[in-house]
């Protein structure tokens, strides 16, 4: 029933497209996101993913990482798979971004969290 595989749109307009998962549950795929917190110029980038329970498909949970092509930031996603009565899927999933600061005294200030739904396009 939910199938991670295909692309996938969240509320900031952020487009991932999430390739086929292998028996043991691992997945790749690309993240074109619309926002970032550096000025620098967005480039899609990779992530790499596992899912629980990949053969059984009923609601399963999922992680993945984005390794930012333009930034040194990294993102963790959590989440899982819901499909409504229509068969409408979404991906509801917190995340945390990381950011890369020149000091552990900064620690205090380098996580940010948030929460993502994303439905999908294809
Ligand atoms: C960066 O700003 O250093 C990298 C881009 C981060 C984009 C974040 S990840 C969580 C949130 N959801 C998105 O689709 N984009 C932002």
């Amino acid at each position: 029933q939910c199938d991670l595989q295909g692309l996938w749109r969240n509320e900031l307009g952020s487009n991932m497209t999430v390739l086929a998962t292998n028996t043991a549950g691992t997945f790749s795929g690309s993240y074109h996101t619309t926002v970032a917190a550096t000025n620098k110029q967005i480039l899609v980038s990779p992530l790499q993913g596992v899912q629980q329970h990949p053969s059984a498909k009923r609601h399963p949970t999922f992680g993945f990482t984005v390794q930012w092509q333009f930034s040194d930031s990294t993102t963790a996603f959590v989440g899982q798979c819901f499909v409504d009565l229509r068969g409408k899927e979404t991906l509801e999933t917190t995340w945390l971004l990381r950011e890369e600061v020149l000091s552990h005294k900064d620690t205090w200030k380098a996580t940010r969290v948030g929460t993502s739904i994303f439905t999908r396009i294809k």
